[in-house]
């Protein structure tokens, strides 16, 4: 089953932590543009994270908030995991920003009447995969042969970070690692990948100092 090839893409402090230090977004979101990926993989978590961080009040919706953009082809798409509606009333926000061609929601056989409701109405995409969850593999396939999607960028925290990396999913890490240690309020990134099995053995792809002590780090996922 063709799928795209995926790139994780994450900010961290030396010890690791992907929380409680100063990202720098710019230079985060710099980097994610040289991957030219058709697609950005993004969890709601993050979605919501994002927004009571970065997005301040809530704007209210418009009529343009219901029809589809037309941007540039060559923008992502935003892929959404979202089962349980928790963007319910916030994707009109990741709609308007002017670097993403539209959304694409991942729901599951659970979600909920209201939220495809609320998906219908504003003219989003979405795949119906799986019966909790989102079934990853069978989205990505989707992904790859309806809308032409070959990179997948994931921009994701641990939960999904994990998760993807758990099924073999995961193809190159992108580190961009700050000068700064969190200690003992690190949140870790890959906390929730259980190694009981087996390692994730890596191969290290460049390693590139850039401004104000940060580096980033590519990795190679081996199978
Ligand atoms: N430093 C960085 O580079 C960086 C980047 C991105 C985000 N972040 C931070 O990361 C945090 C959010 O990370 P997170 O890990 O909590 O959330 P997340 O990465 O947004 O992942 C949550 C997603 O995982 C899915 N999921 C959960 N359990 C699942 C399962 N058993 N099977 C399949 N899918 C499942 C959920 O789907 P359902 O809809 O099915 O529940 C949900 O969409 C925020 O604080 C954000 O600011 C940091």
């Amino acid at each position: 089953m063709p799928i795209p090839k995926i790139i994780m893409h994450n900010s961290v402090s030396l010890d690791g932590s992907f929380t409680n230090f100063d990202v720098d977004m710019e230079l985060h979101y710099q980097i994610a543009g040289r991957y030219q990926a058709d697609a950005n993989l993004i969890g709601s978590n993050t979605i919501k994270a994002g927004i009571e961080i970065y997005g301040g009040e809530i704007p209210q919706e418009n009529e343009t908030d219901f029809t589809k953009p037309a941007r540039d082809p060559a923008l992502p798409y935003w892929i959404i995991v979202d089962t349980k509606g928790i963007t319910q009333g916030l994707l009109h926000i990741c709609r308007s920003f002017e670097f993403c061609k539209d959304v694409i929601v991942l729901i599951s056989q659970q979600t909920s009447r209201d939220y495809i409701d609320y998906l219908n109405e504003r003219n989003y995409d979405y795949l119906v995969n799986g019966k909790e969850h989102a079934d990853y593999e069978k989205a990505l396939h989707i992904l790859n042969t309806k809308y032409g999607i070959k990179t997948v960028l994931v921009d994701s925290g641990p939960v999904l970070n994990g998760l993807l990396l758990g099924r073999g999913l995961i193809d190159e890490i992108s580190l961009l690692v700050s000068p700064v240690l969190v200690g003992t309020k690190s949140d870790k990134l890959l906390a929730h990948l259980n190694f009981e099995v087996q390692n994730v053995n890596l191969e290290l792809l460049t390693c590139e100092g850039l401004d104000k002590g940060q580096v980033l780090l590519r990795y190679k996922v081996l199978r």
